[in-house]
């Protein structure tokens, strides 16, 4: 008998309980959805950006001269980081590899690519431009990281201190398509006034002091015979 008033009240509690304690409550609420429109906020948007001067927790600060090319939302003019030869080196190298197809060996555009048929509406940019020439370096930092038009950006391939790199050899190509005398240093000045005969001594240098080989075909731009057959 005891037994079966306990069960009636269990029973009496469980029905209480549901009807009741199981309100929805926490199902129906008043909460955004993600993307969804709102009219609590001014701009109708849902989804909120974090809040001004936002630092990620647990990430070190972005450097934004350095990763984005830009200080105090300008273009850099500087590099962020030492130009060393060790660098320029390493930037020929990857401008090989990802550029020279298109822009060309000395950066004036005229890559395979393009010579072969890569006709869009805009050509592939010629850095030899007095408008390319006077760019900040931010700017080629940020066309290879987020592209430039029909360009599309190499962030995915090119880490951040190879695009540095390619910067510092663009301004290399550049200064060697607009050098003056001046600008070559003082000892090399008199391979300006006779370069066939420097390069004759050199050769012969390389060779142990033997006889110079025929020099034409190491001459830069030295015509290679058609290779379009
Ligand atoms: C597939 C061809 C192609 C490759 C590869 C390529 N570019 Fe370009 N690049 C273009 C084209 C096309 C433009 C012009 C885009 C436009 O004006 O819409 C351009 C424009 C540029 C510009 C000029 C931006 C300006 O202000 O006018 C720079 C600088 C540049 N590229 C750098 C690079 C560098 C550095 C690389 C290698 C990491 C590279 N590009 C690889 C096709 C290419």
């Amino acid at each position: 008998m005891k037994k079966a008033r306990v069960l009636r009240f269990v029973c009496y509690a469980v029905f209480a309980f549901a009807v009741v304690g199981c309100h929805p409550d926490m199902w129906i609420q008043p909460k955004f959805k993600a993307q969804a429109k709102d009219d609590f906020f001014s701009d109708h948007s849902s989804s909120r950006l974090p809040v001004k001067g936002t630092v990620p927790f647990g990430e070190p600060p972005v450097d934004s001269a350095l990763q984005r090319g830009y200080k105090d939302g300008k273009l850099v003019r500087d590099f962020p980081i030492p130009v060393t030869m060790e660098m320029i080196k390493r930037g020929e190298d990857r401008f090989n590899v990802f550029c020279k197809h298109c822009h060309g060996a000395a950066g004036d555009g005229t890559g395979m690519i393009s010579q072969r048929g890569f006709d869009i509406e805009r050509p592939i940019a010629n850095y030899q431009t007095e408008r390319l020439r006077k760019m900040p370096v931010g700017h080629f930092f940020d066309v290879i990281t987020n592209g430039y038009g029909a360009m599309f950006p190499y962030s995915d391939r090119i880490s951040v201190e190879d695009r540095w790199a390619i910067v510092a050899y663009i301004r290399v190509l550049q200064l060697s398509q607009n050098a003056t005398l001046k600008d070559v240093p003082k000892d090399l000045q008199p391979m300006m006034d006779d370069p066939e005969g420097q390069l004759k001594k050199i050769d012969s240098a390389r060779n142990g002091g033997g006889p110079p080989t025929d020099v034409s075909d190491a001459t830069p731009g030295a015509p290679r015979g058609d290779d379009t057959k």
